[in-house]
């Protein structure tokens, strides 16, 4: 049995949602994570840091007994948004990010931002207060072909808005596409993004297998083979701008499964395991410990988790439905297989 012990991860791109909902996701993430970026697109939105306390609050109460677990939270910009609640979100130290949602580009984005011209008062103090931006880099133009609303924020919108804010620390999260890893790559150290465990194990035709599944539908949407082959090879590189954020974002089945069916795959049951497969596809799995516990932690500017996990390649099977509050969600590989299994102890290496 192939054994892998890794010191313990981190997920930077992280949606827990509410109340039941919240209480029966968490011990998925809680099991193999010590720290997760927690996304703020609630309803209503988390706009200040007050209401970011608030729910980091909701969240810690929501904890399993004796979790070692600590949630890192994020603003939701909006035009409204102002230098001042930068300010104060950096000084709680509760608080390491402000989230930009175009305007409509995802679930719950209503409250995002038209025009970015109108928050660069708030994105000057960020570039001064080394405040990191993380960014939902798609375009909400309805005329923009659904599979290039990526490609097309990052010329009409991201480009400029680099030059313009040099020395902002930027994340663009849920990378899809071979430009959006060439950006990356191009940009100075305080450009990085985050990879998805989904987008790195599918590209588009999965929306389509033997039928329409809903279950495969995120956003960014997936995208072809050669984007998916290119978001691999920067995930595997061992680039320390390439760092692990799930995005996973749990829905009711009903939401999902229904005549207009929303965004979001649910993957923190198996998050880890999942990112062991696509790194072994590419007999990587070396790099996986940089990606999932390093890089982002170092790009953070906050310290390496101490404790250690353990996977062994043993394949189980995902049930077809998990509790979600009132309701069920359907998990990523619902039914199938994964081929790596999180051990439920600590690493008996003796690693430091
Ligand atoms: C996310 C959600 O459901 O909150 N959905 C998704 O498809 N990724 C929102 C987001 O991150 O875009
Ligand atoms: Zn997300």
């Amino acid at each position: 049995m192939t054994v892998l012990c890794l010191r313990r991860p981190d997920d930077w791109h992280l949606h827990l949602r509410e109340g039941a909902g919240l209480a029966a996701v968490l011990p998925d993430t809680v099991a193999r994570f010590a720290r997760a970026m927690v996304m703020p697109n609630l309803v209503p939105p988390i706009v200040t840091t007050k209401d970011a306390l608030a729910y980091r609050d909701q969240i810690c109460a929501a904890l399993p007994l004796g979790a070692d677990f600590q949630p890192l939270m994020t603003l939701y910009l909006t035009e409204e948004t102002s230098p001042t609640e930068v300010l104060r979100a950096r000084e709680s130290g509760a608080v390491h990010g402000m989230k930009l949602y175009p305007a409509g580009a995802t679930t719950n984005s209503e409250s995002g931002v038209r025009t970015l011209d109108g928050v660069y008062p708030v994105l000057d103090t960020m570039a001064e207060q080394g405040f990191p931006l993380l960014v939902h880099g798609e375009v909400t133009d309805p005329t923009v072909d659904v599979f290039d609303r990526e490609r097309i924020f990052l010329e009409r919108h991201l480009v400029p808005l680099q030059r313009r804010f040099p020395d902002l620390k930027l994340v663009l999260e849920h990378i899809t596409t071979r430009e959006a890893v060439d950006f990356v790559c191009e940009t100075p150290p305080q450009v990085a993004a985050t990879i998805t465990a989904h987008h790195l194990l599918l590209d588009r035709n999965a929306l389509f297998r033997g039928g329409v599944r809903p279950h495969h539908y995120c956003l960014p949407i997936l995208k072809r083979a050669l984007h998916r082959q290119a978001v691999l090879e920067a995930a595997t590189s061992g680039n320390p701008k390439f760092f692990l954020g799930t995005d996973s974002a749990p829905h009711p089945r009903t939401a999902k499964e229904r005549g207009c069916g929303c965004a979001g795959i649910y993957t923190a049951h198996a998050a880890l395991e999942l990112y062991a497969e696509a790194f072994e596809q590419c007999h990587a799995l070396d790099r996986l410990e940089g990606f999932a516990s390093h890089h982002g932690a170092d790009f953070y500017g906050l310290p390496r988790n101490q404790a250690h996990v353990v996977l062994e390649r043993v394949a189980w099977q995902v049930p077809e439905e998990l509790p979600f509050g009132a309701d069920r969600l359907v998990p990523f590989r619902a039914g199938e297989s994964v081929t790596w299994r999180l051990r439920d102890q600590h690493c008996s290496h003796g690693k430091p």
